[in-house]
């Protein structure tokens, strides 16, 4: 609050200052009568004439209220914040963290970033998002491969293309020795979505029988928490293309999944997908959707995937996991308020030392969304 309060006044002296500024200006334009055509009124004027309107508008519609005890250290605005928050969006949650988002904007602009894409992805997973822009060149790895896969299974991924600084693997040798199932030896993922172990898995072939049978076709996709994009991975295969949100967490799953030549979407799950409404055939949640999400907070992802499914169209949890007890009282009821036809409803209890320990079960459940509500 105290960070919103010492932004407008920010805003309202850097309004005033630039108030002055063009009146002077546009006066002295007005008041020279001697030359015979007048001088039209420069763009950058007209420009800071809108902006000055669009402050007053901001400035009017918000009204906070006075800040309950003003902290001693705050953090003061760097320009480029200032100057940003007029000329493109900010979530207004990025001022809940002054501290990173300060962190964020302090660099020289017209040079080289800092290395601080995890700092960029802490404020996005904090709800911050979108992030301010800046105006600094991103480091690219130096010696990077021309030869990127055309196969989303390539043999081995291209080390050369990541910028390993930030990870504290260097290489994907070394991911793929802490963790096989990481998703970084594409070799490892070519069985994934197309083997039967149990009623909780869901071959893709399967998949495409169920839609055809049902008469609807299946081109378009989101995958909510994608990893390394294994699953965008194998539809491409029978040409469907699947977009694939994820987030880095510390390996580089958004590097790879652009190096698979997919598309990786950098958004949190609480963000509102970034797809127009009713436009998929297909939002698949991996178990990156799970009871660890706070119950509100997967209602309205549920109600997002239902937005940009058209009708007909399916979402599939796949492997989602909570205890057996809320499966039955609480996620069951909320997946119900959808009201899609279960195509698939199978659930097991979840083996490993976790699941046994909290009585977790996992479900796997493909839905169809009604032609008409
Ligand atoms: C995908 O498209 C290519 C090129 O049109 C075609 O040769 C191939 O058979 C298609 N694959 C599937 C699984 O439909
Ligand atoms: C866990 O073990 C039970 C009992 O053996 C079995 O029925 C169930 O399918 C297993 N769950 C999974 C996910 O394999």
């Amino acid at each position: 609050m105290g960070f919103t309060m010492g932004l407008n006044l920010l805003l309202l002296m850097a309004m005033v200052a630039t108030n002055i500024l063009s009146l002077y200006h546009l006066s002295s334009t007005i008041q020279t009568p001697k030359s015979p055509a007048p001088q039209p009124v420069p763009d950058h004027l007209i420009h800071q004439l809108h902006t000055i309107r669009a402050t007053i508008n901001h400035l009017t519609r918000h009204h906070p209220s006075p800040p309950a005890t003003t902290k001693a250290a705050k953090p003061t605005i760097p320009s480029d914040l200032l100057l940003y928050s007029q000329l493109s969006p900010i979530a207004s949650s990025c001022h809940n963290h002054p501290e990173l988002l300060h962190k964020y904007m302090t660099y020289t602009p017209f040079s080289l970033c800092p290395l601080d894409s995890d700092l960029a992805e802490s404020l996005t997973l904090r709800g911050c998002h979108p992030l301010p822009r800046r105006r600094c060149f991103t480091k690219t790895p130096p010696k990077p491969t021309s030869s990127l896969p055309q196969d989303p299974f390539p043999s081995s991924l291209p080390d050369a293309n990541v910028l390993w600084t930030k990870y504290s693997c260097k290489s994907f040798s070394c991911l793929n020795r802490q963790n096989l199932n990481l998703g970084f030896d594409p070799p490892h993922e070519v069985v994934n979505f197309m083997t039967y172990k149990s009623e909780l898995d869901l071959p893709i072939p399967q998949l495409f029988q169920i839609a055809k049978a049902a008469n609807s076709v299946l081109r378009l996709g989101v995958d909510i928490g994608g990893g390394t994009g294994s699953f965008a991975a194998r539809m491409k295969l029978y040409n469907v293309t699947i977009i694939t949100t994820t987030m880095n967490l510390g390996i580089p799953n958004n590097e790879v999944v652009a190096l698979r030549g997919l598309v990786p979407i950098h958004a949190p799950l609480q963000q509102r997908l970034p797809v127009f409404d009713g436009v998929m055939d297909l939002v698949r949640c991996g178990h990156a959707v799970n009871r660890w999400i706070p119950v509100t907070a997967l209602e309205f992802l549920l109600f997002d995937a239902d937005r940009v499914l058209r009708g007909g169209g399916y979402l599939w949890l796949d492997h989602f996991f909570s205890k057996g007890a809320d499966l039955d009282k609480v996620f069951g009821p909320l997946i119900g308020k959808l009201g899609y036809r279960k195509v698939k409803w199978a659930t097991a209890s979840k083996n490993d030392s976790g699941g046994l320990k909290n009585g977790e079960v996992y479900l796997s459940a493909l839905l169809q969304k009604p032609v008409s509500k």
